[in-house]
């Protein structure tokens, strides 16, 4: 993921009410097949440890977007997850579990 193709695909639908037939986009199936496979796991691993549904860092609970369609309900603050996750700053440097560069392309191309 697919993070970046989700934003576009959801920011289309959002401005043309549509998927954007111009580019070969992945449909929604496949999206949310990636979302489950690929990035959920991710988000257990190198985040959940603070942002859990207990006391969760900055008050943002990251385990409530367990499906795609939880995550296009909430699409301004991916945006966010998303330049976080690309600045580097998303898991702090201090965090136990660091994601390689790798593993993030992965969830963030
Ligand atoms: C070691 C604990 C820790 C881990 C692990 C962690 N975060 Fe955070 N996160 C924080 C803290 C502390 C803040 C609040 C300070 C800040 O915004 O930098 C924060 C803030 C955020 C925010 C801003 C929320 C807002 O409302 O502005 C986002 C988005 C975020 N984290 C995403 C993530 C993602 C995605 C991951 C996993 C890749 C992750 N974080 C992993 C501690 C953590």
């Amino acid at each position: 993921m697919v993070l970046f193709r989700l934003c576009f695909v959801i920011a289309c639908a959002l401005v043309v009410g549509a998927a954007c037939p111009a580019r070969a986009e992945p449909s929604e199936a496949e999206l949310s097949r990636q979302f489950s496979e690929q990035v959920a796991p991710f988000l257990k691993t190198y985040c959940h440890a603070c942002h859990g549904s207990e006391k969760p860092e900055a008050e943002f609970d990251l385990t409530k977007y367990n499906s795609l369609a939880h995550v296009a309900q909430d699409y301004p603050t991916w945006d966010i997850v998303l330049d976080r996750l690309l600045a580097g700053e998303m898991p702090p440097a201090d965090a136990e579990a660091q994601p390689s560069k790798s593993a993030v392309e992965a969830v963030t191309d």
